[in-house]
């Protein structure tokens, strides 16, 4: 049975072809640990797609390992964290891994918004903050204005802004790291730049900050073969920017199909969507399983009626709402 993977929110295209000719050119050097010119390149691609320099950024082997890196940090600087829920499952449990409480700010039922009041109540300068922004696993923006922006940074001691999908939702706070010394952003190449199995992630706070966390990595820890891969898809940011904007029409033909099934989906800024379900998320998602379509559903109670779709090609797509058609008519 082929095997529809809309559970992971990888890319539904495959790599730029540019990627082959630089891991070719660097295939050679896999006997060093590192090969300074190529950092140096990535480095001032990466700057100057950021706009910001490179004494901002720290390169990570995937967002999650920047994450991890994060509430090392935090948990030796004392900082107390807090999530926002419903939120990025993985950090949930890359706190358990490292044995750090986690506390949780929960948005508005259904409409899945930030509260305000809520998070002033629980701002404190000996805790930390974790939002993606757009959300995951709710697909849409968590803010995008300054108001909220600086709430946050007035009130919190670190103020962590997950921007996995930013190519997707183009809203970002990275250009006010030189004004904040508690703001991190963290970005991924697993998504926009389809290499998720590259893992290469990164950082950007301001110059001191980022010193201090690269003393929380290991040396050489992204590998020369990763850093290449990001550098050839930075080196093609067209190629990335073309698989954005089909996601993105693919996206919106999957809302409407959704829609015609008469279900809720929210308003996307990402590269899935978040279906409310009439029964759930898991019966759905297990019934979709058997039928080789892997979606992802949640036991929470905020969210079990909800299935977590990622955009794939127009023919899964399609799979996928053809499938869920039928099951909702048979079983519900
Ligand atoms: C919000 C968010 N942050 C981080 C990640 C992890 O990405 P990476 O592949 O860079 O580890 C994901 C992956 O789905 C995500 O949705």
């Amino acid at each position: 049975m082929r095997i529809a993977r809309m559970h992971l929110n990888e890319s539904p295209f495959e790599p730029s072809k540019h990627i082959s000719s630089l891991l070719s050119k660097y295939v050679n050097t896999l006997n060093l640990y590192h090969v300074e010119e190529l950092e140096e390149e990535f480095l001032k691609k990466l700057s100057s797609y950021t706009k910001l320099p490179r004494e901002y950024i720290h390169i990570f082997p995937g967002s999650s390992e920047a994450l991890i890196t994060l509430i090392r940090f935090c948990r030796s600087r004392g900082l107390r964290l807090t999530s926002i829920w419903p939120s990025f499952h993985g950090f949930v449990e890359f706190a358990n891994m490292e044995e750090a409480n986690l506390d949780f700010i929960y948005l508005t039922p259904e409409s899945f918004e930030l509260d305000l009041a809520k998070l002033a109540v629980a701002g404190s300068y000996s805790r930390a903050i974790y939002l993606a922004n757009p959300n995951n696993p709710t697909s849409n923006m968590l803010f995008q204005d300054v108001d909220t922006l600086e709430l946050l940074l007035n009130r919190f001691g670190l103020v962590i802004v997950d921007e996995a999908y930013f190519e997707f939702s183009r809203y970002t706070v990275a250009d006010r790291v030189s004004d904040y010394d508690n703001l991190i952003v963290v970005r991924t190449f697993s998504k926009a730049f389809s290499i998720a199995g590259a893992r290469v992630g990164y950082t950007i706070a301001n110059q001191e900050l980022s010193e201090e966390l690269s003393r929380y990595t290991a040396l050489f820890s992204t590998s020369t073969a990763s850093i290449a891969s990001a550098l050839g898809a930075l080196e093609d940011v067209e190629y990335a920017m073309e698989v954005v904007r089909k996601v993105i029409e693919l996206r919106d033909e999957l809302k409407r199909d959704v829609e015609k099934l008469g279900l809720y989906s929210l308003d996307s800024r990402t590269n899935f969507l978040f279906i409310k379900t009439p029964i759930l998320g898991r019966d759905l998602a297990r019934n979709l399983g058997e039928k080789g379509i892997r979606v992802r559903a949640y036991s929470d109670d905020l969210i079990k009626n909800y299935l977590r779709v990622s955009v794939s090609s127009r023919e899964n797509n399609l799979r996928f709402i053809e499938a869920l058609k039928i099951l909702l008519r048979e079983h519900y």
